[in-house]
């Protein structure tokens, strides 16, 4: 699935980079796909997959 049409990125896209490059930002998580945000309206998903990617190791890191 699309999450970003204007870079053409996929849900699966952003989510390796996220696992791959551990991105702390919105706007990391773009560099980390090698694209520039456009219009912008796929920020609040991409804000959504970066914290579900990242919420599992906060928890693991937190025991
Ligand atoms: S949909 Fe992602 S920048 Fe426009």
């Amino acid at each position: 699935m699309y999450v970003c049409i204007c870079n053409a990125l996929t849900e699966r896209r952003v989510r390796q980079a996220v696992r791959d490059r551990r991105p702390d930002s919105v706007a990391a998580v773009y560099a980390a796909c090698g694209v520039t945000p456009q219009c912008g309206k796929c920020a609040g998903t991409i804000a959504v997959i970066l914290e579900d990617e990242t919420a599992p190791a906060l928890r693991l890191a937190a025991e």
